[in-house]
């Protein structure tokens, strides 16, 4: 597969920036790509600062809205589009629960747009990839683990807007035969995180002593991948996946969420310049659950594993302390994104 004009959906944000910088440095992809974003509160232009000037024939970006079908025709025509990676779409539980609307329109109504665009792209519209995530498949037990086949069960609004947009994708594949894969992954960590989100949140809040909100008993368990292994693996299915098949990607990495909070108190207690007399873990404060919190997800990526080789690389006792670093290290990316939208999320939220 020779990828001309890729575009990538959503590259401002959290995982579509690692990903467009991981392509962009690596060897194998040679084309150019077309960063279509509508800029909301989470997507901000910092996150791919210096790359047009770094790559200014392979890098293009347009703003636009994935709801407006006209804008996005005019922009897959005009770039003679010929590959989609899908990462647009509203990605904060919390949010969904307070605000369904968004969700139904960008994940659903969005993703409808461009599968109808690829439907009337020329023969050469190589792949639509889909990014999805495990929590379409529902809440666990103590034990399994979530496969390609496990049933959709969604619990919130945001994982059902997903869990329709994966069934979308589906249709289109086998109906129209549109080229497809989708990629179902657990929950990412790293650089660039929007700070609404548990592990940067909780690394601002310790840093400056302030509460850290933990929801229920602190025992709901998440599967947890750094960002750069989803992006690999991404990139593999993209290069390599069969289409019309769903791949479901994950870390290996179970952890409740208390045990996470504690982690990241402890890295910073032991920083020499952010010591103070008392421990960080006083801060952690139980607060109401989440409605509908699903209690845990796991995720076997053994199709994955057995067809491409693929295993995460990074450690979750090294990913975290890297992302650790990068907070403290980026105070003004940190400084920008915590915005007056972003306050009053927050008083919204934690009161
Ligand atoms: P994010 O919220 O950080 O970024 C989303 C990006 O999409 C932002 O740049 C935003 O401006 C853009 N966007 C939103 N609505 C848009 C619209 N209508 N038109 C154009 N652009 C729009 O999200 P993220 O965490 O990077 O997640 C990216 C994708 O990965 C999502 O599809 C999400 O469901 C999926 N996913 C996320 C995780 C995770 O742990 N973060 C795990 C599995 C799957
Ligand atoms: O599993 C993949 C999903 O992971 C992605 O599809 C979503 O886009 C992404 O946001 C993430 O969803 P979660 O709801 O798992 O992530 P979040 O960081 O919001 O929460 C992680 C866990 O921490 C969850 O059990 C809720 C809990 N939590 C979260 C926040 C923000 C708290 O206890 N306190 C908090 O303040």
């Amino acid at each position: 597969m020779v990828i001309k004009n890729l575009m990538v959906t959503g590259g401002c944000g959290f995982i579509g920036s690692n990903f467009i910088r991981y392509l962009l440095k690596g060897e194998d992809f040679s084309g150019r790509i077309i960063n279509a974003d509508k800029l909301t509160y989470a997507g901000n232009p910092d996150n791919l600062k210096g790359i047009k000037e770094n790559y200014p024939e392979r890098y293009v970006f347009e703003r636009a809205d994935i709801c407006d079908f006209a804008r996005m025709e005019e922009i897959f025509s005009d770039y003679k589009i010929d590959t989609i990676c899908h990462f647009a779409a509203e990605s904060h539980v919390d949010r969904s629960i307070k605000r369904p609307d968004t969700f139904i329109n960008t994940n659903i109504i969005g993703t409808f747009n461009l599968l109808e665009l690829a439907r009337a792209a020329p023969d050469n519209f190589s792949l639509f990839h889909h990014i999805s995530t495990d929590e379409v498949y529902g809440s666990l037990g103590k034990t399994g683990s979530f496969v390609e086949t496990t049933p959709y069960k969604p619990n919130s609004p945001y994982s059902a807007s997903k869990a329709s947009s994966d069934h979308l994708v589906r249709a289109y594949n086998r109906t129209y035969g549109l080229p497809t894969t989708i990629s179902n992954c657990s929950n990412n960590y790293g650089p660039y995180q929007f700070p609404e989100k548990l592990i940067p949140l909780v690394i601002l809040n310790a840093v400056n002593r302030e509460k850290l909100p933990v929801y229920g008993d602190g025992r709901n368990i998440r599967d947890w991948l750094y960002v750069e292994d989803h992006c690999d693996a991404i990139w593999t299915i993209m290069k390599s996946g069969r289409r019309g098949e769903t791949y479901n990607i994950g870390g290996d990495m179970e952890m409740e969420n208390i045990a996470i909070v504690e982690m990241i108190c402890d890295i910073l207690d032991e920083m020499p310049h952010l010591k103070g007399s008392s421990s960080r873990r006083d801060l952690i404060t139980f607060v109401e659950d989440r409605p509908g919190h699903d209690r845990r997800y796991a995720i076997d990526f053994s199709k994955l594993r057995k067809e491409f080789n693929w295993v995460p690389r990074e450690s979750f006792n090294s990913g975290i302390q890297k992302t650790v670093s990068w907070y403290l290290e980026n105070k003004e990316w940190v400084k920008r994104v915590i915005n007056k939208e972003y306050q009053s999320w927050i008083g919204e939220q934690y009161g």
